[in-house]
Parts: structure tokens; sequence; C-alpha cells
């Protein structure tokens, strides 16, 4: 389907008014990120073990359990429930996420799949309007668009299989519930984007309260944010494990809430909500491992596709950030996001050939068609309509004294998910089925189109572009990393690997560097600030459409060395932090 000018319009419009279009959201939270200048960006030193996230209060619990003997699991398991209260614009347990492991005593790679599902009343059809046209307002701003909530089994599995053991999920817990029910002073990245989004939760009066003062006016910087109802909820799991939550009075809570706003998931749908324990997928580039998300991410097998392309380029004769560097990424992205919305999908419903898509001479294939002087146009890569932009997940990264890595990648989809908070429960809840198709060449918020294979069914999974990686050489990490950012999520961890490895940079300059992305469809070059004039003359002048802004990415990343950790915050982001010791 192609979006026609009025649709687009329509849409566009809808999306300032939830805070989702750049202009809204850009004015304060998202003010377009200036780069530092390469040789001034810093990584953080840390000897025995670091989380670096998003957000400061969540990094620190995740370092403390760290110093406490636990391992990165248990770190980051730790963190993750600690930033459902302390990040709530997309650390959650109301949404999903993915989480790579790599176990150094096992010399084991794991990945977690938690991803939300759709409830069994999901139809195909679900996401379209009286006319049979896709209806963005239904898959993004109202409650058919919440999926059943991954993130407390899929932790709760991580910590029961690959924790250290020192650990009850309880002790786990703790800080997170004393964060919640204690409080904590809001940040003013919190409260500018809390303000972008009070209109979108004022909707449901019980969700604004969560997060105003008794006048019914949104919190600001400096107040103190206590979160009575999620503290129950997570006491609940800590007493009854995810049970507490997935079944009894919080399911109900739960599944009344989202009824009541229009939603049509029930208690069974929660009760049988399963984490899946899946093998990476992996592959290689210049001699590293490269560990990252099967389906139902389309982040592993993008990422590996454009690296394959890459590989046969000598990147490090062209310099970072040339037009010649670009323009090759551009063109690899190009055919890896094609590829990504012709086959992509839950794998439970979709047989995709995703052996072909990674493997080396089918990636000869596709660099045999670039054109190293021109860009080729999207219809000449293949066949398919529009796009448009959004935002809002969370990226981790935690390293461990005994050199085990977790990647953890969760999701609201939206800042503040759909902004629907299920009554007595604190719980904010995502709007994580826009990331279905709504129908054949239909577009999610991000622009990504897509077609049979990511329809929305009962019980499948949307599919996502969240990358959590890690990187291995001789058998050990060297990288791990990952971003949030929709579709921009795989085209920034790609640039961060290839500065890296093939650019030699620090992981602070790789992080801080000006990212650029290509999605096959819209047919444009997104590009944050930072590019010299001459390279976007040049990328222009080789048919390329560089486009400002990029939107959104916050990739928090770790090196390990012989002589210890690094860790990069992303400086896009106010308030991450590397927490070591
Ligand atoms: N909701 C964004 C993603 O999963 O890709």
């Amino acid at each position: 389907m192609a979006l026609t000018a009025t649709m687009s319009r329509r849409l566009f419009a809808a999306l300032l008014v939830i805070g989702i279009a750049t202009p809204a959201l850009g004015q304060v939270q998202r003010r377009a990120y200036e780069p530092p200048a390469t040789d001034t960006a810093r990584s953080i030193r840390a000897e025995h073990g670091m989380v670096v996230a998003q957000e400061k209060l969540a990094a620190r619990v995740g370092a403390d359990i760290l110093r406490q003997g636990g391992n990165a699991v248990d770190a980051a398991v730790a963190t993750g429930f600690a930033m459902a209260v302390t990040y709530p614009r997309a650390g959650n347990i109301g949404g999903g996420g993915f989480m790579v492991i790599h176990l150094a005593g096992r010399n084991e790679d794991v990945a977690i799949d938690y991803r939300e599902t759709a409830p069994q009343a999901a139809t195909r059809d679900m996401f379209l309007n009286a006319d049979g046209k896709p209806d963005p307002d239904k898959s993004r701003n109202y409650a058919l668009a919440i999926g059943v909530p991954g993130t407390v089994a899929g932790l709760a599995l991580a910590l029961e299989k690959y924790g250290s053991g020192k650990f009850t999920l309880a002790q786990i817990l703790k800080p997170a519930i004393d964060l919640a029910r204690d409080g904590f002073i809001v940040t003013d990245d919190t409260s500018d984007t809390l303000s972008d989004m009070y209109r979108r939760m004022s909707r449901w009066p019980n969700s604004a309260k969560t997060f105003s003062h008794a006048d019914g006016t949104p919190l600001r910087e400096g107040d103190r944010l206590i979160q009575g109802d999620l503290a129950g909820v997570l006491t609940a799991i800590a007493e009854q494990g995810p049970r507490g939550f997935y079944e009894g009075a919080v399911a109900e809570k739960l599944v009344s809430g989202i009824k009541n706003a229009g939603g049509i998931f029930t208690l069974e749908d929660l009760k049988s909500y399963q984490a899946v324990i899946r093998t990476p997928i992996r592959g290689t580039y210049r001699g590293y491992n490269i560990i990252s998300m099967p389906q139902p991410s389309s982040g592993g097998v993008v990422l590996l596709e454009i690296l394959n392309i890459l590989e046969g380029f000598q990147m490090s004769d062209m310099k970072q950030g040339s037009a010649a560097s670009l323009h090759v990424m551009i063109e690899a992205m190009k055919r890896a996001y094609a590829d990504r919305a012709r086959y992509l999908g839950d794998p439970a419903f979709v047989d995709a050939p995703t052996q072909l898509l990674v493997d080396k001479d089918y990636a000869a294939r596709q660099r045999a068609t670039i054109d190293l002087a021109r860009a080729t146009p999207w219809a000449d890569v293949r066949n398919a309509k529009q796009p448009h932009e959004g935002d809002n997940t969370t990226h981790y990264s935690v390293v461990d004294a005994a050199g085990n890595a977790v990647s953890n990648t969760y999701t609201l989809n939206f800042p503040y998910g759909v902004g629907l908070v299920a009554d007595g429960t604190g719980v904010l809840l995502n709007n994580e089925l826009d990331d279905f198709t709504a129908a054949p060449g239909a577009s999610n918020a991000f622009g990504l189109v897509g077609f049979e294979a990511n329809l929305p069914g009962p019980g499948k999974r949307p599919l996502s572009s969240m990358s959590p990686t890690i990187v291995l050489k001789d058998g050990k990490p060297v990288l791990v990393t990952g971003s949030p950012g929709g579709s921009r999520i795989i085209s920034a961890v790609t640039q961060i690997i290839v500065d890296v490895i093939d650019y030699k940079m620090d992981i602070a300059a790789a992080v801080a560097a000006p990212r650029m992305h290509h999605q096959w469809l819209p047919d444009e070059v997104r590009i944050e600030k930072g590019f010299p004039d001459e390279v976007l003359t040049e990328l222009r002048a080789n048919g390329h459409k560089p486009v400002e802004p990029l939107g959104y990415s916050s990739a928090n990343s770790i090196v390990v060395t012989t002589s210890g950790l690094l860790g990069a915050p992303d400086p896009r982001t106010r308030g991450s932090e590397a927490a070591g010791y």
C-alpha cells in the first residue's frame, strides 16, 4: 500500500500530536545531536566489571551487583528491573526485548527472546480501517496495539538459567523495589520527555496520575517520582516469581485496564506467555565473530548481511566518514533492509531464508551490484513503497570480571509505550504491535516496509530491529554493543563495529561519531550533524539524498582490552553512565 499524500499528512499530524514526529519531539529532548570532535571523546575505564546504560541509577544498581560477586547476567537483570522504574520511557516490565549472552566459563552464547506476542484474538486485518486500509492510529495509539509483555519472563529466565546462582530473584529485584517505593529525583531528560508525552498519557487519567503532582501537572526536574503501585507489582514478582505478574491479582488488573481501554488480550494470553531461549545468529567479520539476535529480530540477519557485503571492500583504505566509505555502507544497508522487508518475521510462522541471507556468497553477489560511483535507486534494489519515523527503546551492555558479557535491548516501542498504565499496577504498556505490517507494503512508525511475513496473527511476535550484539575475538568478548532507535538500530551497530574494527577507533569516539542510515525505503540517507559539507556534496553528486535529522539512537557500549574495560555511554543521551569497578 502506498500512503497517499493526504494519509501521509494525516499520519504526520498524528505523530506530531503524540510527539513521535521529529519537530514535536525535537525541541527540548531531541535537540539535534552535535558530535564532539572525535579526539575529545573519552571512554571510561574499569578494571573488573562494568554496566553502561542510558540511565545512571540503573547502571549503578547493576555495577553494585557485580561488586557483590554477581555475574554479568545477574547485573543485567538487576539493571533491567531498575530501569523499569528509573527510565519509564523505555525501561519496562510492560514491554519486551532481547538479551544476548556470552558465557565465558561454558564458552557458550545464547539469546533470550522476550519479545511481546500478539494476543490470541489478533487477526491479520486488525490494524485496517473499514475501507481495508492501514489505520496507524489503531496500531500506535490505542490499546489494540498492546502486545503481551515479555520482560518479566525474559529477565527471570535469564537469571534462572545463566545467573551466578548467588542471588535470588527477590534479591535482584530489591533495588528496583526500593527505587519505586522510596522514589528518585526526576532528571531534566525525564522531565522533558514526560512533558512531551503528557498529552498522550492524559487520555487515561490514571496513567497521567502516575507521573503527576496532586494538581495534575506533570512532574518536573528535581521532583521525586514515587511509584507505589509499581513497587507492589515488583514485590509480587519477588515473592511469586513471574507468576506474580502473569497470573493472579496483577494479571487481573493488567487485563482489566487493557480491556477498559479497548484492548483485546486476556488472562489466558498473559498466563501462556513464554520467553524463548534461542541460538544467536553468528557470523564473521575480518576474523572477528559477530554474535547477534536472530528472528523475531531482523537485527542480527541484517547486520551480518551488511557486514558481509562490506567485508569485500577495503574499508581501512577509505577514510572514516569519507564519501567513499559512506557510499559503500549506504549501498550495503539498502540491499540488506530490502531483504528484511521481504523475508523476515516471527520464525514460528515464517520460514525465512536466513542462512542464505547471511551467506558470504550471497553477499558477494549483492556486492557485485554496487556501483562505486553511483547510488542504486531503491526500485533497482527491489520493489515496494514509502515510510516515516519515530522511536524509543533502550540498550545496555554489561561485562564482568570473568569475561561474561550481556548485550540487552528492550522497549515499549514509542516513548512511554501506548501511554496506558493499567490501574493499580504502575505498569506502562507497550504499543509494540505497530512493528507488524498492517497490510502488505505498509510501513510501521519507523517507515519500515513489510509484506506477508510480518502480518499480525494470534501468538505471533512482530519483527524487530533490536540488535544486541557481542563481538568476539578468539572466543573472548571484545565489543558489546547495541542501541535503541527502531530501524536505525542496525545501522548504528554496523557503524560502531566498522569504526572499531576497520578504523581502530576508541570506543568513545566510535559511539560519538556522527551516524547515517539508509533503510531502502524511503530512498534517502538520514544523517546526523557533523559530516563535512564536502562529504555531503560528494554523496549528492553520486546520487544519494542526505536528509537531516537521523533521529534517535544511543549505543551504550563496552570494549574489552587486555588492560581492562572501556565504556562508552552514548553522549546523545543525557544521564547515561558507565558504572564500573
Ligand atoms: N520497537 C522497535 C523494534 O523492536 O525494532
